[in-house]
């Protein structure tokens, strides 16, 4: 049986928090200073993560994405790769990450058998990156992104969070960048997970705004046909052929009636939404004698309580109590 929610949505997906640190500071997600983080004896080990996707296969889950945080500080992230890639049942594993250290780990991220790539950048210029992120970090990411080039990885995606106000002059030059290398954008609606409660609907750069701002300055895009549409990026392309561009329209045009993601953050709580308010503890199970059959009753339970989605656009909407690098996006 597949691991469907009582509004019939079947859930292949999930999503894999290793670690809640980060190495830099977007004020989007994270505050300047004091953050604090989970201490390290209430984080999964690689052998519980491995153990419970184990449990999860059997119900139909067959992509996984690892994120954070950032998860290349969780120290020797590629053993983890290297142990979920042989599960049988796994066909795809992807990863997240700002690009700091790929540089030194793309190599080795590739040869354990990753092959695909998100990479958060929201900008190529370095005083912005440094005012968005705290970190003068830009030619390092740059680095790390002509590393996982060389060692082999293609068709790499961009995240881009779409913050009004501040990422407009952004917007286009991340655009040409990828359509020169042969990469695919994707624009994210900001959200109000950040942990400053600096989110306001008045703050969200639309997908329909960034649409026409790529149209103009760059070329025409249409919306792909054939896109997956279970994926939560609306696809578009050049009409020149020039490559493809995503939107993550999470405000402007909500996607949870084709959600297929369940998520575990890396002190073992699963979610069934990045929005969700309640969770259901699996560390517990892990740590103790539970069966796989008992971890795939949690997951399903999990799964059957389901809501239809967030309610980001109403006045009764309540932000989950985690912040983004809590939850892994
Ligand atoms: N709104 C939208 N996207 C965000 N991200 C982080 N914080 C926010 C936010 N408040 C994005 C980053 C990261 C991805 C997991 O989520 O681009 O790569
Ligand atoms: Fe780190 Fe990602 Fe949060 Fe930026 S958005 S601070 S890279 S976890």
């Amino acid at each position: 049986m597949p691991l469907t929610d009582k509004f019939g949505r079947i859930h292949d997906n999930l999503r894999i928090s290793v670690t809640d640190r980060c190495n830099i500071r977007c004020f989007y997600c994270m505050p300047e200073e004091g953050v604090q983080f989970t201490d390290r004896a209430e984080i999964l080990s690689f052998e519980e993560i491995e153990r419970f996707v184990r449990a999860a296969v059997p119900l139909g889950v067959t992509k996984l994405r690892l994120t954070g945080g950032e998860p290349l500080v969780r120290r020797d992230l590629p053993r983890l790769i290297e142990r979920l890639v042989v599960i049988p049942g796994i066909r795809d594993i992807a990863l997240t990450t700002n690009a700091v250290l790929l540089g030194k780990y793309a190599s080795d991220l590739y040869s354990a058998g990753l092959r695909r790539l998100n990479i958060h950048l929201d900008t190529l210029d370095r005083a912005r990156f440094l005012q968005i992120t705290r970190r003068d970090d830009l030619p390092r990411v740059l680095a790390g992104i002509d590393e996982a080039v060389r060692v082999g990885f293609e068709k790499i995606k961009f995240n881009v969070v779409a913050v009004k106000g501040l990422i407009e002059p952004d917007i286009v030059p991340m655009a040409r960048f990828c359509r020169e290398r042969g990469f695919e954008p994707r624009y994210i609606e900001f959200m109000p997970l950040d942990s400053q409660a600096l989110w306001g609907r008045k703050r969200v750069l639309t997908a329909d705004e960034m649409i026409a701002m790529i149209s103009e300055e760059i070329g025409p895009l249409e919306a792909v046909p054939d896109a997956d549409p279970r994926a939560p990026a609306t696809e578009y392309r050049y009409a020149d052929g020039g490559g493809r561009v995503g939107f993550i329209a999470s405000v402007s045009k909500p996607f949870c009636l084709n959600c297929n993601r369940i998520r575990l953050t890396s002190d073992g709580k699963l979610r069934y939404c990045l929005f969700a308010i309640d969770e259901t503890d699996v560390k517990g199970l892990l740590r103790s004698n539970a069966s796989d059959e008992e971890i795939a009753a949690v997951i399903r339970q999990n799964v059957a309580e389901k809501w239809l989605g967030h309610e980001i656009n109403s006045v009764k909407f309540v932000p989950p109590p985690r912040p983004m690098y809590a939850i892994g996006g």
